[in-house]
């Protein structure tokens, strides 16, 4: 027998069953073993991998923080829910080991993507699976030179998580998370089922490179300019001033979709930009929040991508080219 916790309440729970971590089988109390749910080690142990990593465990798949070098093993990790908070013990692995990777979560800030993966390069099997789940655009393309062999899956969430302590995560805000191949139209992998019957609600995109164009659209709108104003999502349209600069950048925004190929998005950023302004008014921006505690934004993968895009299309967007130097420069 072992204790596990009830994902959603304080109260551990004894269970007729353990697994052993990484080996994608669990052995009953009789001593029978039967194959679990795939096995998955997740790169980038912040507040949405930990959040990731807590779901994967609690639906019985083999679950793994990948740590830096050298960093000491993980101590049993608290999630905070509606404020209940339930602890989960994880193993955990360094970078730098040599067991093997089938199924890799990475969950990085979008500038540690490629490092982080070149980081477990020599741990990853043939035909690895990796889904990339950071914000932005412009690192998958690095992964797939990097691993050529591997499955690539690439994702956008809406679920929302901050770190309240080291190894305490806060579920602030329910979300979505919609994945799909890096490939383009592919059927549904066989791992995703494992991931329909997590409590963090998935689904599956075959058109997810339009939805990581419509993540990073709206991004571009609101993020860089609450940074660059220091100001919550809300006065973006209660101030007339930043209303007319959400409306500026979107048009460039517009122009740069639609070359791009994604006309509907062009033709409904505006409107989508404002929607989001409006729901999500008493929100601070992870930019914003990056930009006061003086730590590094992600704004090379979303206005700079947007940028370099629309220079390869020979697009201008000043209004968007003068935010990122904004930013770059705060
Ligand atoms: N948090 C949210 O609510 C939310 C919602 C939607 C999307 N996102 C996106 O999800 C991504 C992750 O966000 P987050 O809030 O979870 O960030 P986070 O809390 O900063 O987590 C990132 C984690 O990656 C780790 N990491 C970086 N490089 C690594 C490496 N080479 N090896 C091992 N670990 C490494 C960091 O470790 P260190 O602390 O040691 O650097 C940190 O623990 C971002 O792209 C973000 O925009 C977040």
């Amino acid at each position: 027998m072992s204790l596990v916790y009830a994902p959603d309440s304080a109260v551990a729970i004894v269970a007729d069953w353990a697994w052993r971590p990484n080996s994608g089988i669990v052995t009953r109390s009789t001593g029978q073993e039967i194959p679990m749910a795939k096995g998955w080690h997740i790169l980038g142990a912040g507040a949405i991998g930990c959040l990731f990593a807590d779901a994967l465990a609690s639906s019985g798949a083999p679950t793994t923080l990948v740590l830096r070098a050298n960093t000491p093993s993980a101590p049993p990790l608290q999630m905070e829910r509606n404020g209940q908070t339930h602890t989960r013990s994880l193993s955990s692995t360094n970078a730098p080991d040599v067991s093997p990777i089938d199924h890799l979560l990475v969950t990085t800030k979008a500038y540690d993507v490629v490092s982080s993966v070149n980081s477990v390069r020599h741990r990853l099997t043939a035909d690895a699976t990796i889904v990339l789940l950071a914000n932005g655009l412009g690192y998958a393309e690095d992964v797939a030179s990097l691993v050529p062999g591997a499955n690539l899956y690439c994702g956008t969430t809406t679920e929302g998580a901050f770190r309240r302590a080291p190894w305490h995560i806060c579920h602030a805000g329910r979300g979505q998370t919609l994945l799909g191949a890096f490939a383009g139209r592919a059927s549904t992998p066989d791992w995703f089922d494992d991931w329909q019957a997590l409590k963090l609600e998935c689904r599956w995109t075959n058109t997810i490179h339009a939805a990581l164009w419509h993540k990073l659209a709206i991004n571009c709108a609101i993020n860089p300019l609450t940074a660059r104003h220091r100001c919550h999502n809300g006065e973006l349209a209660n101030n007339p001033v930043f209303a007319r600069q959400v409306t500026e950048l979107c048009k460039e925004i517009a122009d740069v979709s639609r070359a791009a190929g994604f006309d509907d998005i062009a033709h409904s950023i505006k409107g989508d930009a404002f929607d989001v302004i409006q729901r999500t008014a008493a929100n601070r921006s992870s930019m914003l929040q990056d930009t006061l505690a003086g730590r590094s934004t992600e704004i090379e993968f979303i206005t700079g991508h947007l940028v370099n895009r629309a220079e390869q299309l020979d697009i201008e967007v000043p209004a968007n080219r003068d935010l990122l130097e904004q930013i770059r420069n705060a």
